[in-house]
């Protein structure tokens, strides 16, 4: 008997969404999740594969202005939306990081780096909706952000740090855009 493997992209449906300030339209498997679609469709790797199922934060990015975990929407499901992961945090061609990227580093906020793209982009979102969190504030924000080797006490130094440096203009890009 004769098997015909299907690949798992047969079915795809097209979908409009930008990504890193840069519009996109292409189809997207209909079985796949966002954080797949990102790493091997689109090839934006810091967006990281933890646990699939919610629970580590590892596949964290900014869509329409609030954290989602990527690994629990389908990429079908972009459809209009704007997608920022960490690899659109720095300006591009500037040389410079991120004010957040910045703050990580000074606060020691980064061991093996695995959470960092997912802890970061949490960060940002919660910047977005409050310039002057307080502790609690972080600690609720960045919940569902595991860290094994970091330790936590430096990442919520380094969101305080962050806070206190960045100006409306490092957060302008990530407010969604209107179509
Ligand atoms: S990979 Fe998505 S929450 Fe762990
Ligand atoms: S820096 Fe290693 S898991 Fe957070």
């Amino acid at each position: 008997m004769e098997i015909h493997q299907e690949t798992d992209r047969d079915i795809s449906v097209n979908v409009r969404f930008r990504l890193n300030g840069v519009a996109y339209y292409k189809p997207a498997p209909v079985n796949w999740t966002l954080l797949r679609f990102l790493r091997d469709d689109l090839g934006v790797y810091g967006t990281k594969c933890g646990c699939e199922v919610g629970e580590c934060g590892a596949c964290t990015v900014i869509i329409n202005g609030l954290a989602v975990n990527s690994c629990l929407i389908m990429a079908s499901q972009v459809d209009g939306a704007d997608i920022w992961t960490i690899e659109g945090v720095a300006t591009p061609g500037t040389n410079s990081l991120h004010p957040v990227q910045e703050a990580f580093i000074e606060r020691d906020a980064i061991h093996c780096g695995f959470c960092t793209p997912g802890t970061i982009m949490s960060t940002i979102a919660l910047l977005l909706k409050n310039k002057r969190p307080g502790d609690d504030e972080i600690k609720i924000a960045l919940a569902g952000n595991l860290c094994r080797c970091t330790g936590y006490i430096q990442i919520i130094e380094a969101v305080k740090k962050a806070a206190s440096s960045i100006s409306a203009k490092d957060l302008e890009k990530f407010i969604p855009k209107k179509r």
